[in-house]
């Protein structure tokens, strides 16, 4: 939510600012703005809408000798996706401006309080409060300015602030909301919201947490913490994302790419973690004893979206294999109902950004009674890696598209393999078994590669019969029901078609009553142990006439009998019907992806939303 990007260097800074909001659109493009220091003077420039917005009114402006400046793109919580509402805000003069990610809780109390002091404000938003704020504080000293004026608020923020009394210096500061500095190569020191703004200029990078304050200037950095003021010792981090990784690299989409990145990203999460001699699964990272394995009572998974759709599927391998009660939530129910969590339960969080503050405040709230907690998350250094006991990374690398799709699968073999572990270690499953699922596994990626284009060719002849259509359902059983979700949810967020996703066994309890001749309605079939139930639920919605399109197993002939539309998925390596959920999810995401595109939608940035959803 809000991306925020800044400079202070010997390099030209507007390229830089726009390079970086590119490369943070995803977070929100409600609107964007740039700020810069020329002839003594802040220059704002700013416009409602997406950037090349923005990119249109400042092309005169590219070349221009400045060397400091900020950067935002805005996904709007306080007030209408206007020009006026966008960032950056100043304070009265526009001597010191502010960008901001996150939520001000307390902005209404102290607008009322500034304005009674003579402030006057331009904007509805809850950050212009922060401007003012920050001024009202103000003498000669912008970091204690800044220290003061958040000592007063309540809420979320990473801010970056530039005052026209100091140049030569960008305050930034973070409560709950990301910020990460990047360390130049000798040309200067970056301010983003997220690593792939930093990758075209540096892979050397700082992690601000909690109430800390950063003072950047072109040859240096340095980070106190925002109440005591103390000078904090960082540890510098080197990224290996490359910066082709945040790029198109051909393709239309970036939820394209990352459909056909999938094979890889699968092999990367896979790697190191299989033994290839003996089968066993090997995760040090997460730092569990066998002696705490073999006695946890229960697992709760908490997540949101797509991630949750990934800790369904889990509840059903770890039920099995483990033969351990799992519960799972998501985030926004998790933090407002009785927890009932001690030292024997084990919460897992999944999330693909590590900021999501829904899934972030859960597992807080799990720490604090006691339980242990792991993430299962993408991106290294995210809030969600520190705030857990330990991480398990997928290493799909960076997502761009808003709409989930190689960290979905990424998470889903991280939890296989998690699941197998915990087999492995409390002895629910044979060694042999254990070693079947990961040669199964590691198979998955080769045969993904080699049937995806084909793969994409038919979902498109499918799309184009039912592109228009004004309500679609999904329906799986067992292992496929949360793939029938997140393929609900994928058609939904893109297409802006209205999709459920349902149980198939649930369609007569209620929703089959939606059901008409125009009513188009995916099954996912596979050949597995609920195949027989999947297929009487798939005659009962032929019964009543719905346009069935079906994804079976290849060879599976009975499925032509009920529809023409039949896509065949090539059968799971060494047959392993555990595998389907990964499997089956391809042909759902480049479904809607196809739809989308027919319907002319904007697939990387569909309306409304923002990649990580860091307000609750
Ligand atoms: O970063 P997270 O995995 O925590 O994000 C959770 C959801 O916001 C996310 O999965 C969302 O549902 C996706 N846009 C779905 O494609």
């Amino acid at each position: 939510m809000c991306g925020i990007v800044g400079y202070i260097g010997t390099r030209k800074v507007v390229p830089i600012l726009m390079e970086g909001l590119k490369r943070l659109e995803y977070r929100g493009y409600d609107s964007a703005g740039v700020v810069y220091f020329h002839d003594n003077k802040l220059i704002k420039h700013r416009a409602q809408g997406k950037l090349g917005n923005l990119e249109r009114i400042i092309e005169d402006v590219l070349g221009v000798e400045s060397h400091v400046g900020l950067g935002h793109t805005r996904w709007a919580t306080h007030g209408a996706p206007t020009t006026e509402n966008a960032h950056p805000h100043g304070d009265c003069n526009d001597d010191l401006v502010i960008v901001h990610n996150g939520i001000i809780e307390n902005y209404q109390t102290l607008r009322s309080d500034l304005k009674k002091r003579g402030h006057i404000f331009r904007s509805e938003t809850d950050t212009e409060v922060l401007a003012h704020l920050i001024e009202d504080h103000l003498d000669k000293d912008l970091v204690a300015a800044v220290r003061k004026a958040l000592k007063k608020v309540k809420g979320s923020y990473a801010v970056g602030v530039l005052w026209k009394g100091q140049p030569d210096i960008i305050v930034a500061a973070r409560n709950h909301s990301p910020l990460v500095i990047g360390i130049g190569n000798g040309d200067g020191t970056f301010l983003a919201s997220d690593v792939p703004a930093l990758l075209p200029y540096t892979r050397k990078v700082i992690f601000l947490e909690d109430k800390e304050i950063a003072v950047l200037s072109a040859e240096k950095w340095e980070v106190k913490n925002l109440d005591s003021g103390r000078k904090i010792k960082k540890q510098v981090q080197t990224i290996t994302w490359d910066a082709g990784m945040a790029e198109k690299t051909g393709f239309k989409h970036f939820m394209l790419k990352e459909i056909y990145e999938q094979p890889q990203a699968l092999l990367n999460t896979l790697r190191g973690r299989i033994d290839p001699q003996n089968g066993r699964i090997e995760l040090p990272e997460i730092g569990l004893s066998e002696k705490y394995i073999k006695t946890l009572e229960r697992i709760v998974l908490v997540a949101c979206g797509t991630s949750w759709h990934a800790a369904l599927v889990a509840k059903y391998w770890l039920e099995e294999w483990v033969g351990i009660p799992v519960e799972v939530d998501i985030g926004s129910e998790f933090r407002y109902r009785t927890l009932l969590l001690n030292n024997k339960v084990l919460t897992l969080s999944i999330s693909q950004s590590g900021e999501t503050a829904d899934t972030l405040a859960g597992i807080k709230l799990a720490s604090q009674l006691g339980s242990k907690v792991i993430t299962i998350c993408n991106v290294v250094g995210s809030t969600m890696t520190r705030q857990a006991d330990a991480t398990l990374y997928t290493h799909a690398g960076p997502e761009i598209g808003v709409a989930s799709t190689k960290a979905f699968t990424s998470q889903l073999a991280a939890l296989f393999l998690f699941a197998s572990y915990l087999a492995q270690v409390r002895k629910t499953l044979p060694s042999n078994k254990i070693k079947q699922l990961g040669q199964a596994i590691i198979g998955l990626p080769t045969l993904l590669e080699e049937n995806l284009p084909d793969l994409q060719k038919k979902i498109k002849a499918v799309a184009e019969l039912f592109y228009d259509s004004r309500n679609f359902l999904f329906v799986g059983r067992g292992l496929n029901y949360p793939i029938a979700l997140e393929g609900a949810l994928k058609l939904k967020e893109i297409s802006y078609i209205h999709a459920e996703g349902y149980a198939a066994g649930e369609l007569k309890h209620g929703p089959i009553a939606l059901i008409d001749k125009d009513m188009p309605i995916l099954g996912l079939v596979p050949k597995d142990k609920v195949y027989e139930k999947s297929i009487s639920n798939i005659e009962e919605i032929k019964a009543r006439q719905g346009q069935l399109i079906l994804i079976g197993s290849k060879g599976d002939r009975h499925l032509k009998k009920i529809t023409e539309h039949v896509l065949y998925m090539p059968k799971a390596p060494s047959m392993m019907p555990e595998l389907n959920p990964i499997l089956f999810t391809i042909p759902a995401q480049l479904l809607a992806y196809e739809i989308a595109t027919m319907r002319g939608c904007d697939v990387d940035q569909p309306r409304n939303l923002a990649k990580s959803v860091t307000v609750e």
